[in-house]
């Protein structure tokens, strides 16, 4: 990232020296739409990031720029509306659940941008949610733990821009550590940081260049889909709370009383929870190409069971499974465009992203992107 950019626009239009916070993006290796549902995930920071430049401006105006979009929004601490242009409100979001929870801030400047392609489901807007949580703890001394900056991050997703989302992509960006993944558990938030050694492989993102209109819709349904199937077994069962405490006997013993499609988005998240434990145990061992058809298989659940892929992410994960030098592949994030993650032999990668390049093209016609990432470390001060 290009820090000095941020740093000398910040001068450039509030003339002062700022403090400079770097909040990354990241991936997910298996567990997806298991967070809302209490289940586990697996992910890690990368060194995709946004970088926030910020200084106090002794007034109750606070004054945000977009480097990426070239735009300025100024609001005032006391009236913090949602704000149509959309990218203001991960940070607006932030500043009143910071408020909420009864931290005293001050008006402050904010240049910030990133490389975080946006849309990719690489989690930018999480990242900018944390990266201003962080920046105004810091700023306004506020000494704000790291588990409650998550938290509120979160809360500013809920309820400025409108995504029910789960604690995956805040938890990944504050927590994230270099070279290792976290394995979560989203009930307990007990979490683990597991060495992430590939062997001869690497991750490579394929980024479909899409995001179909119906991603935030869609994922707040199937949160609502999956609400409903516990409700159902709760009946039966009242210690449960969550798909988490459901077992399969639980959900066949409530199949008639449910609709088909409820089922299926139940059964694919029980199923995900199994997937990535018995994942976990195949990369101690280090038995990767195991772990790879663990990947294939959450892909296949959450395009047939959970219903959350599209035809563009489907047709890439099908190149890599009839490649012999990709061992795992399947979609990434909310679903319904973005990335998928692929694990692919070091020494073959070049092949394997030129053939995927041409074959998409000229099935979509549409040029696709590729990232090779790093595993960094979480939110902090540059
Ligand atoms: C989005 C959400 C996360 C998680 C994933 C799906 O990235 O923000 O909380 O639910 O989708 O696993």
């Amino acid at each position: 990232m290009n820090y000095k950019l941020i740093e000398d626009k910040f001068r450039e239009l509030y003339g002062s020296k700022p403090m400079l916070v770097r909040s990354p993006g990241r991936i997910n290796l298996i567990g997806e739409h298991t967070d809302y549902n209490n289940g586990f995930v697996l992910p890690a920071a990368i060194d995709k990031e946004m970088v926030l430049a910020v200084a106090k401006n002794e007034s109750e105006t606070c004054r945000l720029y977009s480097l990426d979009y070239d735009e300025a929004v100024a609001f005032n601490l006391q009236d913090l509306q949602p704000s149509d242009k959309g990218w203001p409100n991960y940070i607006l979001g932030v500043v009143d659940q910071l408020q909420k929870g009864g931290y005293q801030l001050g008006g402050f400047d904010c240049v910030f941008g990133g490389d975080i392609p946006i849309g990719a489901g690489l989690s930018s807007s999480a990242a900018l949610e944390c990266g201003a949580a962080y920046a105004l703890s810091q700023l306004f001394d506020l000494n704000v733990e790291k588990l409650q900056l998550i938290k509120y991050a979160q809360k500013a997703e809920h309820t400025f821009a409108g995504v029910q989302c789960g604690i995956m992509d805040q938890f990944a960006s504050v927590m994230g550590k270099e070279a290792h993944a976290i394995r979560l558990d989203c009930r307990s938030l007990d979490f683990s940081y597991f060495p992430l050694e590939l062997g001869a492989y690497q991750i490579v993102l394929l980024d479909t260049q899409v995001k179909h209109s119906l991603a935030s819709s869609e994922y707040n349904t199937r949160r609502q889909e999956c609400e409903q199937g516990v409700a159902k077994v709760k009946e039966k069962h009242p210690e449960v709370n969550s798909l988490r405490d459901v077992t399969l006997e639980m959900l066949d013993e409530v199949k008639s009383a449910i609709s088909p499609v409820i089922y299926k988005r139940c059964r694919y998240v029980i199923e995900e929870n199994d997937r990535l434990l018995k994942g976990c145990d195949l990369l101690e061992q280090g038995n990767i190409k195991a772990f790879g058809q663990k990947m294939y298989g959450s892909h296949q659940g959450l395009s047939e069971q959970y219903e959350v892929s599209c035809p563009e992410l489907d047709f890439l994960v099908g190149l890599a499974k009839n490649n012999s030098n990709v061992v795992g592949a399947r979609m990434m994030g909310g679903g319904f465009g973005g990335c998928t993650i692929n694990l692919v032999k070091s020494d073959q990668k070049e092949a394997f992203i030129e053939e995927a390049k041409q074959a998409y093209k000229q099935q979509f016609g549409i040029e696709m992107k590729t990232y090779e990432v790093k595993v960094t470390d979480g939110t902090g001060r540059r």
